[in-house]
């Protein structure tokens, strides 16, 4: 049997792995705490259900659009104009099954073999992988102080003629980190000089605290939507708690979103119709489940930092947005996967290896699960850690 070369270059996902170990130990009778976990426990808006209720009692639930269905894409006109103050048209939409089906045909519509695709380090997991899958070079940048925050410099460092394309997400899976402005602004002027694309994950970006508003990258460009090398990705995955739905998008010019078209139609056709209707239902409907979950984050956020704050030696740099923190352990262990191993077998508290996400030493710990969880999550890793 011969695999393909980017076969055997792709790695199973971490976190999607760990998931599958949590439920494999809850099944067993064992007191797992999950702090790995990559999605909100609230519910889906109620103005999810009708729509798609009276569609499945027609028992007619036929194929979509390749790219989305046009009222689905009517939704996301009124997203982008609401949160990025963006006039965009249904050309410039294609709605996947998911951000992640996005941001890869997005990727496979303007990467060639050989071109690298710039990203920073803390890095979300998928991205090395999904860049490999379209053909492209991973290429990772860090922030030469070596804090969270990198400067156009650190980027300018790495980057080079083979650059096709800098991904950012903001606010940060792993680290929480919510990017600045004045970053955010040099990334869109620099890919805009370079002639190269700018993708910006944004599938956090309204889950933010502090006082910290979502940034529009539109903000810093004059050019038309047509003329832009700026693809937003988004989706209704984390802001509405609808992660099992499977609905994000991709918004930029209408070439590449032709193209992610073509790619989706062969690959895997529209995504699910009933669940467009659950996220127009979402997008339009009352958005106080979002407000709501923030400020549940917030609280968690704020009983995470506490109960950290109460390990010697573990540093942490708040997070502003997003479910997860991103804890330097490297006091107590270099190998991250040893000592997430260590405490899944030793505490039953599951955090996921930094190193997953391209930075040893590190555990990324969520908060999305509640705050008396969190609490006696770390106090074991805590009570665990001291004894070591
Ligand atoms: C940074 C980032 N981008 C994209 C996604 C994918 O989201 P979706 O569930 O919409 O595919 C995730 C999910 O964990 C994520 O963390």
């Amino acid at each position: 049997m011969k695999i393909s070369k980017i076969g055997k270059s792709l790695s199973e996902s971490v976190t999607l792995k760990l998931n599958a170990t949590v439920l494999a130990m809850r099944k067993n009778g064992e007191p797992v705490i999950h702090l790995g976990g990559g999605e909100p426990k609230s519910k889906a808006p109620a103005s999810t259900i009708k729509d798609v209720n009276e569609l499945l009692e027609t028992r007619k639930v036929r194929y979509s659009p390749a790219a989305g269905t046009p009222e689905m894409k009517d939704a996301v006109i009124k997203y982008t104009k609401d949160f990025y103050g963006k006039d965009v048209t249904r050309e410039n939409i294609a709605i996947s099954s998911g951000a992640k089906q996005a941001l890869s045909a997005a990727l496979q519509s303007i990467v060639d073999p050989g071109d690298e695709v710039l990203f920073p380090t803390p890095y979300w997991v998928s991205y090395p992988d999904i860049v490999k899958i379209a053909g492209g070079i991973p290429t990772t940048f860090e922030a030469a102080n070596g804090s969270l925050y990198p400067t156009i410099k650190d980027v300018k460092n790495v980057y080079t003629g083979n650059t096709k394309a800098i991904i950012l997400n903001s606010p940060n899976n792993p680290s929480g980190v919510v990017y600045s402005e004045e970053f955010v602004k040099s990334l869109v002027e620099f890919t805009e000089e370079e002639g190269v694309f700018l993708i910006m994950d944004d599938i956090y970006h309204r889950l933010i605290f502090d006082g910290y508003e979502p940034i529009s990258c539109y903000k810093f460009t004059e050019k038309d939507i047509n003329d832009s090398q700026i693809i937003t990705i988004n989706g209704v995955s984390k802001q509405y708690a609808m992660t099992g739905f499977r609905i994000g998008w991709a918004v930029g010019d209408k070439d590449i979103i032709n193209t992610m078209k073509n790619i989706q139609g062969h690959l895997t056709s529209g995504p699910n119709i009933l669940m467009q209707k659950a996220a127009i239902g979402a997008i339009y409907g009352d958005q106080s489940c979002v407000t709501d979950l923030v400020s549940q984050l917030a609280k968690n956020r704020d009983v995470l930092v506490e109960e950290l704050g109460k390990i010697d030696g573990v540093k942490l740099e708040s997070p502003h947005g997003t479910f997860y923190s991103f804890a330097d352990f490297r006091h107590y262990e270099q190998d991250s996967i040893k000592l997430a191993t260590e405490l899944l077998e030793n505490t039953k508290v599951v955090t996921v290896p930094g190193i997953a996400f391209g930075k040893d030493g590190f555990l990324r710990i969520s908060y999305c699960e509640s705050a008396e969880e969190i609490r006696e999550g770390i106090t074991r890793i805590r009570e665990y850690l001291m004894k070591k």
